[in-house]
């Protein structure tokens, strides 16, 4: 049984003197605070499934069998959220006692399970909550093609516990296989290997021989059909969305390669994306095999392709060399994005990367000045706490920061074969921020750990900070003040294609607005030159409907309002229900929240439900 122990006494010793952060938390152990499982007594090894979707009641119904390790244990322990359990049965097929404990309202409930030392086999049944956590039960009207409803999970961070009963912690990887029955004109696909057809009897069956964190178990039930791209990557899409989602990814193909020369094989086999109803809570995520989309970055121009090379990166840093607990969490996404701007470099050029850096950059000042301050360090301390309420740019970008320092201060080159080994030394295990610590030191710094305490347990700003620049954003700023200079002396607004800059450079462009000089005649204006209020871009409308509810630029309130009910991204409602509370108008916010939110998965529920102060 692998125990957790890896800090050194230097870097202890670190910890303890110098910061509060990292001295309430001198774990030796790489405990996760958000689980119920004892990993020293029993660990889970595989999974098999054998499950029915109901979308008349919006449940999962049907048994979970586990394979497990067993040190002379009396008891399995899982975790379970709102399921109903209703028996359970050790090998022999007999039935054995079991037990939920009290819910804890961040962990959800205990399933202690009781069974003989000798016990390697168990089998659950239970059905699931029509409101489980990790499960959006779309209708008809919620989907692209409006036809079929659709089913989709995401278990990412501690949500998979709402759909299955499972030791629920990243310091456990498993296999599984599943059956899966649902109605006869959908499909399902699973993080695993996945069909590419209906077939009549609506019956898949799935298999991911490699073995993955409980997290990145993931379903999907819904009008689907495939598109394949090369022998490898290909998408999957509601029919009428399929060849929009094609195109908008057809580099996928060059992307997996592009990753490899970088970073090693591509280890998963097949890379898959799945496009999915836009009320799909992120962006994009990682699931092995099948990753899923949103389809808000299908924009027609292949600006948003780094979101897919984000989550390809995962395929390494996060689903190979997995974070051990919610409080390391910046060795995912930090690599992650540390990688997906390296694969954009290579297929786009760096003037592309550097706009993604920048906007990066742009992202973490905001979250560095609105989050409570024990969050702005790279490792955090989450005990007692949900994993989501540490949800930032600080993991990705002061995560990429730190990678980025690092490359520059030991050379491109070292840094690429350093980061090769590391991903092919650890692959299939978990990561701590202090075994990664311990690993840097060996293989790269020479010893030196002075980037320790300021980088990854301080919070705020660290001082040697290269901040990211491009080119040509200095000329979207300089576009801007130009057209500001125009309006306000009557030059007529003549209208301008929005065509002629990518979508990050208007992104930019609109962001520079500045809500304490600019007024709402100014955002006329441009909006006479450039429509952005009718735009069909997410990510112009997101960046646009700050600026006019700041500034309070009425012409803008009903597509805001469309906005915020059709898209279900955070990422994109955050901002806007914010600048909403900011600016007095709550009453509006909560008449489109109380429209919206039947639309939003439940993450997001959750963060605008405590934002609003709204009680369901
Ligand atoms: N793994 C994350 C999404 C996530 C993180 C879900 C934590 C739940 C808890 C995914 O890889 C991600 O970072 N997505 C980003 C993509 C972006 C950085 C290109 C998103 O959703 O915006
Ligand atoms: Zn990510």
């Amino acid at each position: 049984m692998q125990k957790l122990v890896y800090i050194t006494l230097g870097t202890l010793f670190v910890m303890i003197g110098c910061n509060k952060q990292a001295s309430s938390s001198t774990v030796l152990e790489a405990k996760d605070n958000q689980t119920f499982a004892d990993l020293d007594k029993a660990r889970i090894k595989h999974l098999s499934l054998d499950i029915e979707t109901d979308f008349e009641k919006n449940i999962i119904t049907g048994s979970a069998q586990y394979t497990f390790e067993n040190n002379s244990a009396k008891e399995l322990i899982l975790d379970t959220e709102k399921l109903t359990i209703d028996s359970v049965l050790l090998a022999n097929g007999k039935k054995t006692p079991f037990k939920l404990g009290e819910k804890d309202s961040i962990k959800g409930q205990e399933l202690i399970i009781n069974v003989s030392p000798k016990d390697t086999i168990v089998k659950v049944f239970y059905k699931t909550s029509p409101n489980a956590n990790a499960l959006q039960w779309l209708t008809p009207a919620q989907t692209h093609d409006k036809k079929h409803p659709f089913l989709l999970s995401q278990g990412q961070a501690i949500l998979t516990r709402s759909w299955i009963p499972i030791q629920d912690t990243p310091s456990v990887r498993i296999t599984y296989d599943a059956k899966v029955k649902v109605p006869k004109d959908l499909l399902a696909l699973m993080s695993a290997i996945n069909p590419k057809e209906k077939n009549a009897e609506g019956i898949y069956t799935f298999k991911m021989p490699q073995a993955i964190a409980p997290y990145l178990i993931a379903l999907a039930v819904g009008d689907v059909n495939y598109q394949p791209i090369d022998n490898r990557t290909g998408v999957y899409a509601e029919p009428d969305l399929l060849k929009a989602a094609a195109w908008e990814f057809a580099e996928m193909g060059n992307m997996v390669t592009t990753a490899e020369k970088l970073y090693g094989k591509y280890p998963w086999g097949q890379f898959d994306v799945l496009v999915l109803p836009p009320s799909f809570p992120f962006g994009g995520m990682e699931n092995p095999r099948l990753t899923f989309a949103t389809p808000t970055a299908i924009v027609g121009d292949r600006s948003m392709t780094n979101l897919i090379a984000h989550e390809l990166a995962h395929s390494w840093s996060g689903n190979l060399v997995t974070n051990s607990t919610w409080d390391d969490f910046w060795v995912n996404e930090g690599f992650t994005v540390y990688f997906e701007r390296r694969i954009m470099e290579e297929l786009e050029g760096k003037d592309y990367a550097d706009m993604i850096s920048v906007i990066g950059f742009q992202d973490l000042e905001t979250s560095m000045r609105n989050l409570p301050e024990k969050y702005t360090s790279l490792k955090v301390d989450m005990k007692g706490s949900n994993p989501d309420d540490a949800f930032s740019d600080v993991p990705y970008d002061k995560g990429y920061l730190f990678l980025k320092m690092l490359e520059s201060k030991y050379g491109r080159e070292k840094f690429d074969k350093f980061l090769n080994n590391y991903f092919s030394s650890h692959a299939f295990q978990t990561m701590t921020t202090e075994k990664f610590v311990e690993y840097l030191k060996k293989n790269l710094t020479d010893g030196d750990d002075s980037f320790v305490q300021e980088w990854i347990y301080n919070t705020g700003w660290p001082k040697d900070l290269n901040k990211p620049t491009s080119k040509l954003f200095d000329a979207a700023e300089a576009q801007l003040k130009q057209d500001i200079e125009n309006g306000r002396n009557n030059v007529k607004a003549k209208k301008v294609a929005i065509s002629t800059k990518s979508t990050n450079e208007w992104v930019h462009f609109i962001r520079q607005i500045d809500v304490k000089k600019n007024t709402k005649e100014d955002l006329a204006y441009l909006d006479a030159i450039y429509d952005f209020t009718n735009s069909k871009n997410p990510e112009i409308e997101c960046a646009w409907f700050e600026k006019t509810i700041l500034l309070n630029y009425e012409k803008a309130n009903p597509n805001t309002k469309e906005f915020l009910v059709n898209v279900g991204r955070r990422k994109f409602l955050e901002p806007l229900y914010l600048a909403l509370k900011e600016s007095h108008q709550l009453d509006f916010a909560k008449e489109i929240y109380k429209e919206a939110r039947p639309n939003y998965h439940f993450v997001a529920r959750q963060t605008f439900d405590a934002m609003l102060n709204y009680q369901p």
